[in-house]
């Protein structure tokens, strides 16, 4: 029996109301997934929709023809509302997934920590800079020195008493093929002191000679607070025509108060050492004691001969820094030892 037209009218809405609803699921979908189970409920082969497609083999040919196309227009009017939905869940989709996998090119870099100049290094820079401005010049001499330069040129002859207080390490020269120096010895040894370059110096240059050479020494020193078998010196030599104590004396208080700032206590004190006549040393007040900071003095006649100049003709005064100890009170360092150490946590205070 056919349906009545109650019936049909009834179909009618129900379809309307299955395009509402879902509709309303669609427009509610959170992500695909959801969507996909909205498509099989409101569209698929249980959908109330099917059900009413099922239902048109019972009805008379008009009615038949009319609910059918409007389940028809039903079904592409949700095919097109679900398309639509799933291009807007898959782009935002996209979007979750490009912003979580997104390299952000503007981020810092990873900047390599960056090292800093020893505290050692850039005192000596400073020193040689200070020296530079008074027009003297950077000469550098071996550290690897013959027994001549480093003693006898010096004014210190081979049995001298004084050599064996700072005698170090003597090594064998690396070719048989030994050349003496001028007085027929053939001793090498790592220098202790960077006076030989005053040698050196003197020997490859006319006066007048403004020169300051920086360098490693060597001693058979025992490491303490104040002490390193290894430091660091700044030789300075200046020879010239009418050169006079008061010239050396007056350069170096300069270069001291530079470095050191004129805070700092110092006194210039008579000493000896067999290379100058007369010789003075500076001193600095610090951690509670005085602290020897350069020796110095105007360069003795055997000295100005043995780098070949003319003791008649000119004169010179010369000093020897240590830098290291002028390191330690320009930073304020309390062990000499803490240079050595290479703990990047003392170091990297210095950056
Ligand atoms: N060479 C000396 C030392 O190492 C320091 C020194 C003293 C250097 C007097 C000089 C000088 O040039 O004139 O203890």
């Amino acid at each position: 029996m056919k349906q009545s037209h109650a019936a049909v009218t009834d179909s009618h809405g129900d379809v309307r109301q299955a395009v509402i609803a879902a509709r309303d699921a669609l427009a509610a979908a959170a992500d695909l997934d959801e969507l996909a189970d909205i498509r099989t409920t409101h569209m698929g082969k249980r959908s109330t929709l099917a059900q009413l497609q099922r239902s048109l083999g019972g009805l008379d040919p008009e009615a038949r023809r009319e609910l059918g196309a409007a389940i028809n227009a039903a079904r592409s009017e949700l095919a097109a509302a679900e398309a639509e939905r799933r291009a807007a869940l898959e782009a935002e989709r996209d979007r979750v997934v490009l912003a979580r996998e997104a390299v952000d090119v503007t981020l810092p870099a990873r900047i390599p920590r960056r090292g800093s100049l020893h505290p050692v290094n850039e005192t000596t820079e400073a020193i040689v800079d200070a020296m530079v401005g008074l027009g003297y010049r950077v000469f550098e001499g071996p550290e690897v020195e013959t027994d001549w330069h480093n003693f006898t040129a010096l004014n210190s002859p081979p049995d001298h008493p004084a050599k064996s207080l700072s005698d170090t390490i003597y090594v064998q020269p690396l070719s048989r093929e030994t050349r003496p120096t001028p007085d027929g010895t053939t001793g090498i040894l790592l220098r202790t002191q960077t006076s030989p370059g005053q040698i050196r110096a003197m020997s490859a240059q006319e006066p007048p000679l403004y020169i300051v050479l920086p360098g490693r020494v060597y001693r058979s020193d025992t490491p303490d607070a104040t002490h390193l078998p290894m430091f660091h010196q700044i030789e300075g030599l200046a020879v010239d025509r009418a050169l006079s104590f008061a010239d050396l004396k007056g350069t170096l208080v300069e270069l001291a108060r530079t470095i050191l700032g004129s805070a700092t206590p110092m006194k210039f004190v008579p000493d000896h050492f067999p290379f100058t006549e007369p010789s003075a040393q500076l001193l600095a007040y610090y951690q509670g004691t005085w602290m020897e900071l350069l020796g110095s003095g105007m360069v003795h006649p055997n000295v100005l001969t043995a780098g070949g100049y003319d003791p008649e003709q000119v004169q010179g005064f010369a000093w020897g820094i240590g830098v290291d100890r002028m390191a330690m009170i320009r930073h304020g360092v309390t062990d000499i030892r803490l240079f050595v150490d290479n703990d990047v946590r003392f170091l990297s205070s210095f950056s």
